[in-house]
């Protein structure tokens, strides 16, 4: 085995070479019977993880929170909350995971507080209190409309402003009205976010996930949202200046402490070229999110305008892209992909074969793309979101299908043991009878050990990890492209369709004209359908069928 966790390949900042895994903690593992995720829970499975060969955990929040959000609304940034552990829960997790060579980055969640948060009781309690300045306060218009049209997420129909009884004025909120929006143009406010950063930098994460970042400036002056987007969630529009200033700042923060500490930023803002603007010219976020690929259907042609687009609008200022499949907002990509019209009129059987296919394709082209991945929690399990019956829906988002807890085994509690008359805090995926971590773990053809083999040899390939990357021409249907440096190459071709295709292996197909076909004297390293692996690639891709090939 060539090098693994913790040791990258070459002198590139080792975010460029891991693979990152999003951990939501109410979901991921219980240690003490309440039915809710905790830290101690996440430390218990770090043998797995590090198993699987993923290098880096992003846990998302377990601050203390009154948990209208699920603790995206903080109430104290500095305290872990009662349900997740403790601080020294955390520091147990973290010295764990470092001494598996896992790194950690945590939910930092700068636009918002929550509305328990004691900054925002007491901003509420007078208009001349001492926090007052630290959120965005407005009086209404006239005929007592809010401040202006900006609508919250989630709910389409709310504005994004609440209206204070006590002190007469309306207050910003992008999200739930219990999640008042920060004032950065507020000294205090920058300085006690830029403390929050300096508390778990000391106690030694690898660095943050900063939660909507593109919302820590606002302009000035609150303009409507003009007609054509007027109805859009703010959240997804906001885009100014002043954003950028503040984020070399956090930037200037985070470099200023040793070891290649990393900022991840959510810029919720569907064009690449905008999402492109907050690397900055390598002096604002290290990485962002894109978040196209995420919405994309699975479809050739969708996929390559947005690998065309990602990489169009990085390369230019050298910024290095991020590719997500699923995360704790959206449903499944496994369940996306199954609704989709292609395997809505396929009969039960044909289906759930697809569906299973699908999955394993996708986690090659997460795998093999140019840029850093993010796992989400139990994608490499194949799950499908969880069906919710109405009685148990909790989020205000109607996110609840992904975040089902993960089956850790086949018996009847899945590795979730509770005390009498208390269930995990969601139901499970459907089949946690047999997709389950114990089970597919005893299972080499199992689509777990397929993401396992993928991991490492991604870490084993300089190709795979920073090498170029290139798209072929390839019949109607397929994706390929091809991953070199040096005398390391890689080529993948992805059936998209659900009918065998043939890929010339000769003939003139290079896109730069090099004379050979995709897939000459290729020799087949990973098959999705587990078909032809170790031999040389005859030209025929089956159904969904993904193959990674090297020369
Ligand atoms: C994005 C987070 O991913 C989501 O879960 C949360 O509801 C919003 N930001 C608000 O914090
Ligand atoms: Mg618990």
């Amino acid at each position: 085995m060539g090098p693994r966790t913790g040791e990258p390949l070459t002198a590139a900042p080792w975010w460029k070479q891991a693979v990152f895994y999003q951990i939501y903690p109410r979901s991921f593992a219980d240690s003490d019977g309440d039915g809710i995720g905790d830290l101690a829970g996440i430390r218990s499975h770090l043998a797995d993880l590090a198993w699987l060969g993923v290098d880096a955990l992003w846990v998302s929040p377990f601050y203390r929170s009154p948990m209208t959000d699920f603790g995206y609304d903080v109430s104290d940034y500095c305290a872990v909350d009662p349900l997740f552990g403790n601080l020294d829960d955390f520091d147990a997790l973290l010295a764990s995971a470092h001494a598996l060579g896992l790194k950690v980055i945590i939910d930092w969640v700068p636009n918002h507080t929550s509305d328990r948060h004691p900054w925002f009781v007491d901003a509420r309690s007078d208009r001349s209190s001492g926090h007052r300045n630290w959120y965005v306060w407005r009086d209404g218009r006239p005929g007592g409309e809010p401040p202006n049209n900006w609508v919250a997420a989630f709910d389409l129909s709310a504005p994004s402003w609440t209206f204070d009884e006590l002190t007469g004025q309306w207050y910003l909120h992008l999200f739930e009205s219990t999640q008042p929006d920060l004032n950065w143009d507020e000294p205090a406010v920058v300085d006690a976010m830029h403390e929050v950063l300096r508390f778990w930098l000391d106690r030694g994460v690898d660095g943050f996930r900063a939660d909507v970042i593109h919302g820590i400036g606002k302009d000035p002056d609150l303009p409507d949202d003009p007609g054509p987007v007027a109805g859009i969630p703010h959240c997804a529009l906001n885009d100014v200046p002043v954003t950028h200033e503040r984020l070399r700042d956090i930037r200037a923060l985070i470099d200023g402490y040793p070891g290649d500490r990393v900022i991840v930023g959510e810029v919720f803002l569907l064009s690449t070229a905008t999402v492109a603007t907050y690397y900055g010219h390598d002096d604002e976020l290290h990485l962002a999110f894109n978040f196209p690929p995420l919405f994309a259907p699975w479809q050739q042609h969708p996929w390559t305008d947005c690998i065309e687009q990602a990489y169009g609008a990085l390369e230019p200022r050298d910024a290095w892209p991020t590719w997500v499949l699923s995360n704790h907002d959206n449903p499944r990509h496994r369940t996306r992909y199954d609704f989709a019209a292609a395997l809505r009129r396929e009969d039960e059987s044909t289906r759930a074969a697809r569906s299973e296919a699908r999955a394993r394709a996708a986690a090659v082209l997460l795998l093999t793309l140019r840029g850093t991945p993010f796992l989400y929690q139990g994608e490499e399990l194949g799950l499908l979101d969880a069906v919710i019956p109405a009685e148990r829906r909790v989020d205000p988002g109607g996110r609840d299908g992904c975040r089902a807890p993960i089956p850790w085994d086949g018996a009847a509690d899945h590795g979730w043991p509770t005390a009498a008359g208390v269930e995990p805090w969601l139901p499970f995926p459907p089949e946690s009878d047999h997709r389950n971590h114990h089970d597919q773990r005893d299972d080499n053809g199992s689509i777990l050990h397929l993401y396992r083999r993928l991991i490492a040899l991604r870490h084993r390939s300089p190709a795979l990890t920073l090498g170029a990357f290139d798209l072929l021409e390839t019949p109607e249907g397929v994706l390929g492209y091809r991953r070199t440096l040096d005398d390391d190459a890689y080529t993948v071709l992805i059936n998209f369709t659900g009918e065998g295709v043939a890929v010339h292996t000769t003939g003139t197909m290079g896109r730069h004209g090099d004379g050979s076909g995709p897939a000459a004297g290729m020799r087949v390293e990973v098959s999705t359908t587990g078909s032809g692996e170790g031999q040389a690639f005859d030209g025929w891709l089956a159904a969904d069928q993904v193959v990674l090939l090297r020369p």
